[in-house]
C-alpha cells in the first residue's frame, strides 16, 4: 500500500459570480483553487503558505470534502472522496478532522468544555461512561487540568481555547488535522507552546498535518515539506528546510523577505519585498498568474502558464525564469506530474544574472 495517507490531483474550486433579479445567471467565476495537486505522507507535515485570500481556506475545507470539488480528484486512504456521498464520507470524516484559525469563534459559548470535546464522540455514539474517560485523557494530552471539563470556552485564554479545539480535533484518533491557522490569533510566545504541542501530539500519536499559514515563519520548525500558494495555485513546493535557503519561485523570495530578521545587521542579503495587491481571483492573470507582480517577469511570462518543473531533492516550482538553480539543474530537471493541466511543454531558462544566491 501507498504511503500516501492524501493524494489531491488537478483540484479546482470555482464558486460560480451570480447575478440577475433572481441570482440565476452565473456571469463568470471566482477561481479560489485552480489546478492544485499534492501529496501528504503518514506521519508528515505540509505546511500551506500565502497571501490572505490566495485559497488556503478554500482548499483546505475542499480536501476535507467540506465543499465538493468544481474538478480534479481527492484520494484519502486508498479511496477516491471527490464525490463520495455521506456514507462513503463516513471514514473521511472521522480519519480526518479541522482545527480553525479563531478559536473563540470556533468553540460554542454555551457549551461547556466537557460537552464540546465530546460532541465528536457522540456522534460516533460512544457510551457516557466511555467519553466521560476520553474527555479526561484529551484534557491531559492537549495539556489542561481536568477541572476546565465544566468551565466554559469564556473562562479560557486564547491559548488555552486552541487546546480545546485541538482536543476536540483528537477526540476521534484521526489520522489527518488540517490546521487553519491554528495559530495566528495568539501571541508569539503562546504561539511557540501550542506548536510544540501539535509536534508532541504528532510524535506521539502518529498523525499527519496540513499546516495553513499566511507567512513561512510560523511554519518552518513543524513542516517537513511546504507549499507556496499564490493565487489559487501553488508555485512551490519543496523540502522545509531547502525552500528557506534555495527559493526558486520569485514570490517564495519575496514573502521570505516579509519575515523579520533577528538581527539586520547580520542579514546576510537583502530579500525582494513584492508590492501592491493581489490580482483578482475572478480575472487572473494571464500565462504566469504572478507575472504581474513579479520583478523577473518577460514578455514569455503573460502568455505560458510555466509547467511545476521537478527540480532534484524534491523541490520543484512553477517558474520560466527560476532563482538558484544552474544550467546543469536545468537540463537534470523534469516536468512534475502534478503541472497544471493547461500548461504547454516548456523549460525554464537561465537569466543571465543569477540572483539572490
Ligand atoms: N463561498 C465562497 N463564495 C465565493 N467566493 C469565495 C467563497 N469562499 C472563498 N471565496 C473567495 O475565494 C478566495 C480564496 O479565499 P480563502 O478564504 O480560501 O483564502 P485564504 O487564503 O484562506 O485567505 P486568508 O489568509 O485571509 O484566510 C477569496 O477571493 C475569497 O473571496
Ligand atoms: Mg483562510
Amino acid at each position: 500500500m501507498s504511503d500516501d495517507l492524501l493524494r489531491v490531483e488537478h483540484v479546482r474550486q470555482w464558486f460560480p459570480l451570480r447575478a440577475g433579479l433572481l441570482f440565476d445567471r452565473t456571469v463568470g467565476h471566482v477561481r479560489a483553487v485552480d489546478d492544485v495537486s499534492f501529496t501528504l505522507s503518514r506521519g508528515e507535515t505540509l505546511g500551506l503558505v500565502g497571501e490572505s485570500g490566495c485559497g488556503k481556506t478554500t482548499l483546505a475545507r475542499t480536501v476535507l470534502r467540506l465543499l465538493t470539488p468544481t474538478g480534479g480528484s481527492i484520494t484519502f486512504q486508498g479511496q477516491d472522496v471527490t464525490t463520495a456521498g455521506r456514507r462513503d464520507l463516513a471514514p473521511l470524516r472521522r480519519d480526518a478532522q479541522l482545527v480553525f484559525q479563531d478559536p473563540h469563534a470556533s468553540l460554542n459559548p454555551r457549551k461547556c468544555v466537557g460537552d464540546i470535546v465530546s460532541a465528536p464522540l457522540k456522534r460516533q455514539g460512544v457510551g457516557k461512561a466511555e467519553r466521560r474517560a476520553r474527555v479526561g485523557e484529551l484534557l491531559e494530552l492537549v495539556g489542561l487540568p481536568a477541572s476546565a471539563r465544566s468551565r466554559y470556552p469564556h473562562e479560557f485564554s486564547g491559548g488555552q481555547r486552541q487546546r480545546i479545539g485541538i482536543a476536540r480535533a483528537l477526540a476521534v484518533k484521526p489520522k489527518l488535522i488540517v490546521l487553519d491557522e491554528p495559530v495566528s490569533a495568539l501571541d508569539v510566545s503562546i504561539q511557540a507552546q501550542i506548536v510544540n504541542l501539535l509536534d508532541d501530539l504528532q510524535e506521539e500519536l502518529g498523525l499527519s498535518y496540513l499546516f495553513v499559514a499566511h507567512d513561512l515563519a510560523v511554519v518552518r520548525h513543524v513542516s517537513d515539506r511546504i507549499a507556496v500558494m499564490y493565487l489559487g495555485r501553488i508555485v512551490e513546493l519543496s523540502p522545509a528546510e531547502e525552500l528557506y535557503h534555495r527559493p526558486i519561485h520569485p514570490y517564495t523570495e519575496a514573502l521570505l523577505g516579509a519575515i523579520p530578521v533577528p538581527e539586520p545587521r547580520r542579514a546576510r542579503r537583502q530579500r525582494a519585498v513584492v508590492g501592491g495587491e493581489p490580482p483578482s481571483p475572478i480575472d487572473p492573470p494571464s500565462g504566469c498568474v504572478f507575472h504581474t507582480r513579479c520583478p523577473r517577469a518577460q514578455a514569455k511570462c503573460s502568455v505560458e502558464v510555466p509547467p511545476l518543473t521537478q527540480y532534484d531533492g524534491g523541490h520543484a516550482a512553477a517558474c520560466h525564469y527560476p532563482l538558484n538553480v544552474t544550467e546543469a539543474q536545468i537540463a537534470a530537471s523534469t516536468r512534475s506530474p502534478d503541472s497544471p493541466e493547461a500548461a504547454g511543454d516548456v523549460t525554464p531558462e537561465v537569466l543571465p544574472v543569477a540572483q539572490s544566491a
